[in-house]
Parts: structure tokens; sequence; C-alpha cells
């Protein structure tokens, strides 16, 4: 059978700017970390922790995450549904405009332009280039699936497409606001409602970017990486559509005891708890597909990335419901424990996914092999102790925070002031700065290791060779 000569030129220009956004991500996350520690080192107005926070976040959520998410996503349609994608010319616009958006979001922020609304900083003409970047995507991606040759869908592709009209419509409704001058625009939600919609599009932009996009990757290159197909397509299914249902009604578990009505804190509580229920149905079924493979673990880097990364899911799954209890919450909110949190979701679980799937998809679109398995091995190892050194040393510090926080005297007054609170944390963002470099080296090993890959790994056939049958 003829296969389709797919798009490759833009997978590989995704994978080379989501690398190069997410390196941006990892210095200026260095460069906040140190500046905790070292107050001195903030210049005003420009090279602040107050400015420099947000070029952080965003550059990791929507540079490094969401340019895996166009490369993973351009490489998935394709195969799937067996057709190239619908439009080169589009695809090309969308790479630069993507590229252009990085840039003036982050000279924006730099400047100071900021709604103050988390993971939604981007002032007005910014959000429009946001809602026309996502727009082109969405028509590619969505045009290819309709034209597909294959009439199954596989679950990576209901993923996909929850996550792409998921963001569209978080995105649109919390970008309701008016504008007053070029730079500054004032919500169009007040007071309570302004935050409730807030946290409803900050935490479904967990459920659509953090979770749904990894786990269409995850459906795909484990089956891929193993050979073997996943355990169920039944709980893969029934996960999806419980995970989608479920996430939306749980945004308020971020403004507990906070003036929203108690109702929509309590629904959100109990939703979140419930959500246990399909983020598990996930981590069970990839579990259960390794049934007589777990010897892959020992043989097949790109399983112990995969693997390991859908068990941080696991517990990031179990950690959240557990901070949306309200006397929980009331012990670990403003503390150190929530970047923890945080952390172990978008270093572990969320990069540990994409680095898989760039180490999967490299090879395959370049024809060559990919350079060092060694340093392949390596890349993994530094990665998890950084990770885990960066997320245990804040666990620590927010359960010490929030116990020195809730400490009184017999006369009912504070035992400690803030500032002492404050200097007990030092240590534990030493710590955290020395895991961010761990996890950094590791990174650029990896980096270093697609390089030589790309320039001077041995040369294998490419995949639509090899499906045509020339191999
Ligand atoms: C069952 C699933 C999950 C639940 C119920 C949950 C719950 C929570 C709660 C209650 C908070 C607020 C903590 C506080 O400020 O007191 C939070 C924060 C956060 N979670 Fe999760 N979480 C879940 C999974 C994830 C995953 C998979 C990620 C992926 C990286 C993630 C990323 C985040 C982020 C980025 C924040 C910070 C929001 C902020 O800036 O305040 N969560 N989560
Ligand atoms: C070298 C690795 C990293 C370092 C050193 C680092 C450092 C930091 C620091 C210091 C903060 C501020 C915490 C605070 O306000 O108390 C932060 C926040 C944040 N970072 Fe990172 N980070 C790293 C990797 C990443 C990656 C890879 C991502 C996303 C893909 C990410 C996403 C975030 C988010 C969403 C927050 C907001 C947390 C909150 O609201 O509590 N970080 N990071």
């Amino acid at each position: 059978m003829e296969t389709p000569q797919y798009n490759t030129e833009i997978v590989k220009s995704f994978i080379t700017w989501s690398l190069v956004w997410g390196l941006v991500a990892l210095v200026v996350g260095m460069i906040i970390s140190i500046q905790m520690t070292n107050p001195e080192l903030n210049f005003p107005p420009y090279f602040t922790f107050g400015r420099l926070r947000p070029i952080h976040t965003n550059a990791g959520i929507y540079g490094w995450v969401v340019g895996v998410i166009f490369a993973t996503f351009m490489f998935i349609v394709q195969r799937l549904c067996k057709v190239r994608i619908w439009s080169d010319k589009l695809a090309t616009f969308q790479l630069y405009f993507y590229n252009v958006t990085i840039i003036t979001a982050a000279v924006t922020l730099l400047l100071g332009y900021n709604t103050t609304k988390e993971y939604h900083e981007l002032e007005w003409p910014v959000d429009i280039m946001v809602v026309l970047l996502w727009i082109t995507f969405a028509i590619n991606i969505i045009m290819t699936i309709t034209k597909r040759k294959d009439e199954q869908m596989y679950i990576s592709l209901w993923y996909m497409m929850a996550a792409i009209v998921g963001v569209a419509i978080l995105y649109l409704v919390n970008a309701a606001a008016v504008p007053v001058s070029l730079f500054k625009s004032y919500s169009a939600f007040a007071g309570t409602n302004d935050a409730n919609v807030e946290w409803w599009f900050g935490h479904n932009a967990v459920a659509m970017a953090l979770t749904a996009p990894p786990l269409a990757m995850f459906y795909y290159f484990l089956p891929k990486t193993t050979g073997v197909p996943i355990y169920s397509h039944k709980i893969s299914i029934i996960a999806f559509w419980s995970l989608i249902f479920m996430y939306l009604w749980t945004g308020a578990h971020h403004l507990l005891w906070t003036p929203i009505p108690d109702w929509i804190q309590t629904l959100a509580m109990g939703f979140s708890i419930m959500l246990i229920a399909p983020s598990w149905g996930s981590v069970i079924n990839g579990y259960l597909s390794m049934k007589g493979q777990w010897h892959q673990m020992r043989e097949n880097y790109l399983v112990k990335f995969l693997i390991l990364g859908i068990t941080f899911y696991g517990l990031q799954t179990l950690q959240g419901p557990m901070q949306a209890i309200r006397s929980f919450s009331a012990f670990i909110h403003y503390t150190d424990w929530v970047p923890a949190h945080i952390h172990m979701g978008t270093m572990g679980w969320v990069s540990m996914i994409a680095f898989a799937s760039i180490y999967y998809m490299v090879p395959r679109v370049y024809g060559k092999e990919i350079y060092s398995i060694p340093l392949a091995n390596l890349h993994f190892w530094l990665i998890l102790i950084g990770q885990l050194t960066w997320s245990i040393s804040l666990w620590i510090a927010g359960v010490m925070q929030a116990g020195m926080w809730n400490a009184m005297n017999p006369d009912g007054s504070l035992t400690y002031t803030f500032m002492e609170t404050m200097v007990e944390m030092y240590p534990y963002w030493w710590v955290r700065t020395f895991g961010g470099a761990i996890f950094l080296s590791g990174v650029l090993v990896f980096v270093y290791n697609l390089f030589k890959t790309v320039r001077h790994g041995k040369n294998s056939l490419p995949e639509t060779v090899i499906a045509k049958g020339r191999a």
C-alpha cells in the first residue's frame, strides 16, 4: 500500500523551537530561584522577580509545553489518520506566528504589561494573537482528522480534540475584557465572579494543556515503543469522558476559604476527589499495558521516561485531590508546598512524556539513529534526581512554613513573625536551585544528544521509505 509522504519538516521545526523556549523557561526559572535566596539580584524595573516569574511560567507552559503539543500533534495526527497534514501553508504560518507570539509575549511581560490573571497575563492585543494562533492550529488538525483514511479514531485523537476545543473555550471566556488603551484592559467580570472564571480557566488549563495532550502522547508513544497494544481501549474511552466531564467543575478548589459561595467550593472539592478515578484509569491502563514487558524498563530508555512520567501523573492526581480538601488546603495553601506540586507535574509528568515523545520522533523524522543511548540514560537520571530534589525540598519547606504560620502562644498571639518564617526557608530554596541546576544539566545533555543525532547520527531509513517496503 502506498503510504502518504508526511510533512516531517513542520515536526522538526516545532521540536527545535519548543526546545529553544524550554531552555529559556529553565534559565529564567533558575534566575528567579536565585533571586529568592539573593534578593539583591533584583534589578528594577525589568530584571525583577515580579517581571521574570510570568516569563518563566509563560515560556514553560506556552513555549515549551505548547511547542511540544504542536510537534507531537502534527506527528501523531498524520500517522493515525494516514494522510498528510491538511495544509502545509497553514502549518508553516502557525510555526512563524507561534514564535512571533512568544517573543511578543516575553517582551510585553518584561515591559510590565500584565493583566495580573495568573497564566492569562497577556494583554488584549497579544491575547488576540494567541487566539489566531490556536485557530490556525485547530483548523489544520481538525481538517486532517475529517480527511482521515482510517475510520477508527484511536484514543489519542480524542484527547487531542478535547485539548483543542477545551483550550479555545477556556481562553476565550477568560479573555473577555474591556480595553482602555493599547496595553491596558479590565476584565469583563467583577469581583468574586472574576476570580471564579479565572480559576475555572486556570485549572482547566491544567486539564487541557498539561493533562489531555501528554495523555494523547502517552497513549500513542507507549504502545509504539513497547510494540504491544494498550491494555484496554474501553478503559481509555471511559476514563476520557469522565475526565473531561469532571475537570470542568473543579476550578474553585483554588478559591477555598475565600468569599465565593460555599456550595461552589464544596462542589469543586467533591469533583476534585472524584477525579482520582479517571486519572488513575489511565495510570492503571498504562501499567497493565506493561504486562509481560517490565523487562523493557531495563532495556529500553524510552519506556523508562514514559512509565516514570505516568507514575508522576498518578502521584500528582492523588496529591491534587488532597490539596482540594478544605482542611488540608487551610494548611498548605500559600505555602511552598504548592510550587512543589506544580513542578512534580511540569518537570516530572509533562516534561518526561515530552522528552520521550521527542526521542521517539527525532530518529523517524530525520532518518537517523539516536546518537547515544548512555547519554539518554544520563539525561533520564539527571532530570529524575533534579525534579525530586526540587519537589521534596519544597514539600518539606511548605509543611514547615505552614507549621510556623499556625504556631500560637498560650495568649493567642503568633509564635513567629512572618520574617522569621521566611528566614527558615532559605536552605530549602538553595536546595531547590541545586535541583533546578541538575534538571537543567539533564536537559542540556538531551539537547546535545539530539544535536549530535541530527548532525552525526548513523543513517537509518526514514519511516516513509520503510513503509513503502523499500527497506
Ligand atoms: C486530580 C487532579 C488534580 C487536582 C484535583 C489538583 C488540585 C490542585 C489544587 C487544589 C491546587 C491549588 C493548591 C493551592 O493553591 O492551595 C492545585 C494547583 C496547581 N496544580 Fe494541581 N491538581 C491536579 C493535577 C494536576 C496536574 C496533572 C498538574 C500538571 C502539571 C497540575 C498543576 C497544577 C498547577 C500549575 C497549579 C498551580 C496553580 C497556581 O498557580 O496557583 N495539577 N492543584
Ligand atoms: C530548572 C527548572 C526550574 C526551576 C529552577 C523553576 C523555578 C521556579 C520558581 C523559583 C518559581 C516561583 C515559585 C514561587 O513563586 O514561589 C516557579 C514557578 C513556576 N514554574 Fe518553574 N522552575 C523550573 C521548571 C519549570 C518547568 C519545566 C515548568 C513548566 C513546564 C515550570 C512551570 C512553573 C509554573 C507553572 C510556576 C508557577 C507556580 C505557582 O504558581 O506556584 N517550571 N518555578
